[in-house]
């Protein structure tokens, strides 16, 4: 089922985009869907389910702590739930791939078990911190063991855990999160204060399936009363607003007719992405605007705009925290600086995204300064040449998008990583209007 893409990509300078696309499921809702379903009462059926290596990755795991997975072809999962207290000890290290989500939301989920239980994952994900989750689990209860504060985690059988009252150091959703399904298999209340906004899809999805959830949105404070049991659901995933966005930028810059990317989700919590552009000039729409399950949904309507630099305000920072490296590209093709500050989390995602798209954007023509906690850049294009990934799917994304900017081609290098989370990215992008080509 693994869909590894090319190694390397090359983009030639695309003079216009658009046209009417759609974009895989949501990745963040398809780990917590597959992970959810494995633990709820009854059959869940998911549609729309993200085929990227990561989200399958986590189906993986989820079968071989013994859970019956049935793929139905077209994203389309049946899941039989074994209950909170019914996965069985699996006979091999589960290996999460390249996915942060995956590897820290199946660590609060199997925190609690009863048997011991290994969690890795690539190099990028084993050079990732995971103190954040660890300690907190500890706290919990859990018998944890990180690799000098990373992954290999070994988690030994746990006697039960109990609630906590914690406060997260960074607001991060992967954090929450995990403690959140720790918290289904702990006696007494998990309260979780976040320093700011983070997505909220745990708590979405939680609710859908039962759950009740008390806690203050407004000051960034949830909490759960375990043990709780979710009951299996029926699910629609919405398109993946992370891997609109690629499309969302390029329209900003170059759809001189428009685009229109439809069955998008737009989770308040995920589209800081859109204020930040509107800021800056973008003429971006939603229309037909619905609720799918428990998140909303809509298709987005984007012409192209003069965009203006702008200081991003650091409060959205953790609302666009994935679009960051296309950020970055729509601040490189707008008039004038933008600056971001704020954003030392980005350091620590599948590569130093502040490092590496500041290094790609320097090599390609622009004028990117690296700051320690996020990038000033100068607006004004881009000339082309040939820029590293360094194996991370959305800064290989960013940068084929950059070829809207570009005089000459782009030649993006360790591309493979696309597949995780956005399988068929160079198909819609040669719909969209790129001239796009893999190679091996
Ligand atoms: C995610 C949360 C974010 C995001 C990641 C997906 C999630 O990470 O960057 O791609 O699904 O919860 P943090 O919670 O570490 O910020």
């Amino acid at each position: 089922m693994s869909s590894a893409g090319p190694q390397r990509i090359v983009v030639e300078p695309a003079q216009s985009v658009g046209g009417e696309l759609t974009v895989p499921g949501d990745k963040s809702i398809s780990h917590r869907a597959a992970m959810l379903a494995s633990v709820a009462c009854g059959t869940s059926r998911i549609r729309g389910f993200l085929s990227g290596e990561d989200c399958l990755a986590t189906v993986e795991a989820c079968r071989a702590l013994g859970v019956s997975i049935a793929d139905g072809g077209n994203g389309e999962l049946l899941v039989e739930g074994r209950g909170i207290g019914g996965l069985r000890a699996p006979t091999r290290a589960l290996d999460l791939g390249n996915s942060g989500t995956g590897l820290r939301l199946m660590a609060g989920l199997l925190a609690a078990q009863p048997f011991d239980v290994e969690l890795t994952g690539d190099e990028s994900l084993r050079s990732r911190p995971m103190v954040r989750i660890a300690d907190p689990l500890a706290a919990m209860g859990a018998r944890i063991d990180t690799c000098d504060g990373r992954a290999p985690l070994r988690i030994r059988g746990s006697a039960g855990l109990r609630g906590i009252d914690y406060t997260l150091p960074v607001a991060s959703a992967q954090v929450k999160s995990a403690l959140l399904l720790a918290g289904l298999s702990a006696k007494g209340t998990t309260t979780l204060r976040s320093p700011g906004p983070t997505r909220d899809h745990t708590e979405r999805m939680l609710r859908s399936m039962g759950v009740s959830l008390d806690g203050d949105v407004e000051a960034n404070i949830v909490s759960l009363e375990g043990p709780a049991e979710p009951r299996a659901f029926e699910l629609a995933v919405p398109g993946d607003f992370s891997s609109a966005a690629f499309f969302i930028v390029a329209a900003c810059l170059a759809a001189h007719d428009g685009m229109t990317i439809r069955n998008v989700g737009v989770n308040p919590t995920r589209t800081g992405l859109l204020t930040i552009l509107r800021t800056m000039g973008a003429r971006i729409e939603l229309a037909n605007l619905t609720t799918v399950g428990a998140e909303p949904v809509a298709d987005l309507h984007v012409r192209q705009s003069e965009l203006q630099g702008i200081e991003v305000p650091e409060v959205l920072v953790p609302l666009a925290i994935d679009e960051f490296p296309v950020l970055f590209v729509a601040a490189a093709g707008a008039a004038g600086q933008t600056l971001v500050r704020g954003a030392e989390e980005l350091r620590h995602k599948e590569c130093d995204r502040l490092a590496v798209m500041a290094e790609a954007l320097n090599t390609l023509g622009a004028r990117a300064r690296e700051l320690p906690d996020g990038l000033l850049i100068d607006g004004g294009g881009l000339t082309g040449g040939s820029a590293s990934s360094h194996g991370d799917h959305r800064v290989a994304m960013a940068l084929a998008v950059a070829s809207v900017l570009a005089e000459d081609s782009i030649e993006v290098l360790d591309t493979a990583q696309v597949a995780t989370s956005f399988p068929g990215f160079a198909d819609v992008a040669a719909q969209a209007g790129f001239s796009i080509a893999g190679h091996e």
